[in-house]
């Protein structure tokens, strides 16, 4: 089953699908709640792990690139250009998404192939060049969630799946040791399906031993199960280490970010829907006050990693959906990335070298 058919099931048990966007009458700004009080937010980070959490600021995926199963597979492939566009815009720091499990060989050592390291460091390099904080992450290994392959991609024993997981990041960690302290790692992308939160939390802790072992401070992120979503935060685990941050994704309300998506099941029944109603801006915000509580009670900050909507939702509601999530996101003392940069979902288009400039003011203006 896909992440796109779950969540679609998820939507229409809770009663939220909502269905097509006749009658949403739109509200323009933030909630009238007062959020959640976070301790050590991004107004006062006190431990290493905040600050970090804080200096990610404002940030952009730079999606379907890297984590297509071979680059440009997705409409992206990257450049120096690219990475200007992400610095001159104003992100403080990018998502780098990776799909490892495409590169490496299929038995032990499950060595990456040299090439493809060659290409991350392009990535990795050019953007800390550029002064962004980047955190690059392992990004659709489907098999280790269950899910069918894409095309394009093969398969490896079930029985070494998350060996090999553990041995990938062996490597990257030991290839990127030497970077600056700008960069994290990011565990694994929307852990879901077979990726129970005890199997989750088991592997994440494996991985991070293999990351510790040449890395002994460097920030790394995990995310709960159930693709990120902050009502998974209650079953994370995570393992006794100062240099943890979390994450979650936030696609909220979903019929509205994924109308006409193709890989969201039945979303063309969504298209005209519009944003944010009452209704609406209470299911955006409903995850980040939960976010926000599990952030202040175990001390651990939260970083919300991707929100974002589809190119076929209506564009003044994309506008007001994207400075709406970045500002209660902001309000709750936590920062973020927005997916993605130059894709489906973006905000710079590479063919034409134009802007989307009312998103890219949603996200960066005042
Ligand atoms: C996935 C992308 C997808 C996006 C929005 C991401 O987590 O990796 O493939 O386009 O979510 O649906």
């Amino acid at each position: 089953m896909s992440r796109w058919i779950a969540i679609g099931a998820l939507f229409v048990l809770a009663g939220c699908g909502g269905g097509g966007g006749g009658g949403n009458s739109a509200v323009v700004g933030a909630s009238n709640t007062t959020p959640p009080v976070v301790a050590g937010n991004c107004n006062a980070p006190a431990t290493d792990a905040q600050v970090m959490a804080c200096s990610l600021g404002r940030g952009v995926n730079l999606g379907n690139a890297l984590d297509s199963p071979q680059e440009g597979d997705w409409g992206v492939t990257l450049s120096d250009t690219l990475f200007d566009k992400i610095k001159e815009a104003g992100f403080d720091s990018a998502r780098l998404t990776v799909r490892w499990s495409n590169h490496a060989a299929a038995t032990s050592p499950y060595t990456i192939d040299p090439a493809f390291f060659q290409r991350v460091d392009f990535a990795v390099d050019g953007l800390l060049s550029r002064g962004l904080y980047v955190v690059l992450d392992m990004h659709h290994y489907r098999q280790l969630d269950g899910d069918t392959l894409d095309a394009g991609e093969f398969p490896v024993a079930d029985a070494v799946l998350e060996d090999r997981m553990v041995a990938m990041w062996q490597q990257i960690a030991e290839r990127y040791q030497g970077r600056s302290a700008k960069l994290a790692f990011e565990l694994y992308n929307e852990p879901h399906g077979r990726q129970t939160a005890a199997k989750w939390n088991a592997l994440a802790a494996r991985a991070l031993t293999a990351v510790r072992a040449s890395n002994p401070e460097r920030m790394v992120v995990i995310g709960p199960v159930q693709w990120n979503s902050a009502s998974a935060l209650s079953g994370l685990s995570l393992p006794a280490d100062s240099h943890l941050i979390a994450t979650i994704h936030n696609y909220e309300p979903f019929t509205f970010t994924h109308q006409g998506a193709s890989w969201a099941t039945g979303s063309s029944a969504w298209l005209g829907t519009v944003c944010c109603s009452a209704t609406q801006l209470a299911q955006m915000t409903a995850p980040l006050d939960v976010a926000a509580q599990w952030s202040s009670a175990q001390n651990v900050p939260v970083w919300v990693g991707e929100f974002g909507s589809y190119e076929q939702a209506p564009a003044a509601s994309r506008e007001i959906y994207t400075r709406t999530m970045r500002d209660e996101i902001e309000r709750r003392g936590m920062r973020w990335a927005y997916w993605e940069f130059a894709s489906g979902f973006g905000i710079y288009n590479p063919t034409t070298g134009q802007w989307k400039d009312g998103l890219r003011q949603a996200l960066l203006g005042q």
